[in-house]
């Protein structure tokens, strides 16, 4: 039944664009990254917008993307901002890789481009930390061009309208093509916007609103009275499992962090000293090859932590310092206990708080 639908309604792709266009101009967020209808898009800001929104919510980026507006008006600005700076604003806003990245871009703009951002794909593309996702949504946002912007809302969006049965991830590719149908040359960036809003808003993860939805005629699962039940999840094995052992050591009433490896999950963040995070579980014996200092520790509990790819068991070791080791246990940074678990992802928040 998808099937035909899915062709049905691929006939249909004039009335589901009419229609969602309309309500965008009815509805449309009023977001301060926005450019109001006759107003002039200003790339920077749909770049740092879009930046910031790979990162949190609409509502926890807006306060920082207004910060960074009133303290670096242009992407000259900012590339010309001291790094310390730019990472002190980021704080809150999650890792710091991307912080790093932002001020690489804004610099490579500046350098590499004289301050204005390359207006295609292919350009946008060769900017630090522009994906395939960021460049196609500042090409259609803020140069008009014609690019198939699918962020997770857009999925859900497909996966309903067109009664995707392929489950997540997997769906992934097929959810990006159905996408693809729908955009046109003709206001791409609205389209764009306006199928994060409606995702946002009305086609929600949880208790979608059909009943306030323009599309909701056109959708299969709406029209088969299911619409929570897409984008379909496969029901095992989503999520696999990781093991690691982290090293909480102690000197009086400090506590010794290091920076994580500045690429990857949680990259350049403060954190407690851990093996590597791997499918199988460790024998303490193996474990202490990691460990700040060599020496007998203690188990003390473990944390789990659900990240968006993998869970993990964290089991926590601790152990005392001591002096003559200190001095070669690499770069540790020594924080009071207090006040540690203020300057770490909470996953070591959770595991500061076994001591
Ligand atoms: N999420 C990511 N980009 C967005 C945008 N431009 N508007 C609203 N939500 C978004």
């Amino acid at each position: 039944m998808a099937r035909v639908s899915q062709i049905s309604l691929l006939s249909q792709v004039p009335g589901v664009r009419s229609r969602l266009l309309t309500w965008y101009d009815a509805h449309r967020r009023d977001l301060p990254w926005r450019a109001r209808p006759g107003e002039a898009v200003d790339p920077y800001r749909v770049w740092l917008s879009e930046i910031m929104l790979q990162q949190t919510t609409v509502p926890h980026a807006t306060p920082y993307f207004q910060a960074f507006l009133a303290r670096w008006p242009t992407v000259s600005a900012l590339a010309a901002a001291p790094d310390a700076e730019v990472m002190a604003a980021w704080a809150g806003l999650g890792y710091y890789a991307r912080a790093r990245n932002l001020l690489a871009c804004a610099r490579a703009v500046a350098s590499d481009h004289r301050g204005v951002f390359p207006a295609d794909l292919a350009g946008l593309r060769t900017l630090p930390g522009v994906g395939a996702y960021t460049a196609a949504a500042v090409a259609a946002i803020a140069f008009g061009l014609r690019a198939n912007v699918v962020d997770g809302n857009v999925e859900r969006v497909m996966a309903r309208l067109f009664a995707v049965e392929t489950p997540l991830p997997a769906a992934k590719a097929e959810l990006a093509a159905l996408a693809d149908r729908l955009v046109t040359a003709d206001r791409p960036g609205d389209w764009a916007q306006a199928l994060m809003d409606l995702g946002a808003t009305v086609c929600r993860p949880k208790a979608p609103l059909c009943e306030l939805c323009p599309l909701s005629a056109l959708c299969t699962a709406c029209a088969v009275g299911a619409p929570e039940s897409y984008p379909r999840r496969s029901a095992k094995g989503e999520r696999p499992h990781r093991h690691g052992v982290a090293f909480l050591l102690t000197r009086g009433e400090t506590v010794a962090l290091a920076p994580r490896p500045p690429r990857g999950l949680l990259g350049g963040m403060l954190g407690l000293p851990t093996t590597p995070w791997r499918v199988a579980p460790w024998a303490n014996s193996e474990a202490l090859v990691h460990a700040p200092q060599p020496g007998t520790w203690r188990e003390i509990g473990a944390v789990r932590h659900v990240f968006t790819h993998f869970s993990l068991d964290l089991r926590v070791l601790t152990a005392t310092a001591r002096v003559a080791v200190e001095k070669s246990a690499g770069p540790l940074v020594w924080r009071a206990r207090a006040s540690a678990a203020a300057d770490t992802p909470s996953l070591f928040r959770k595991a500061l708080e076994l001591l």
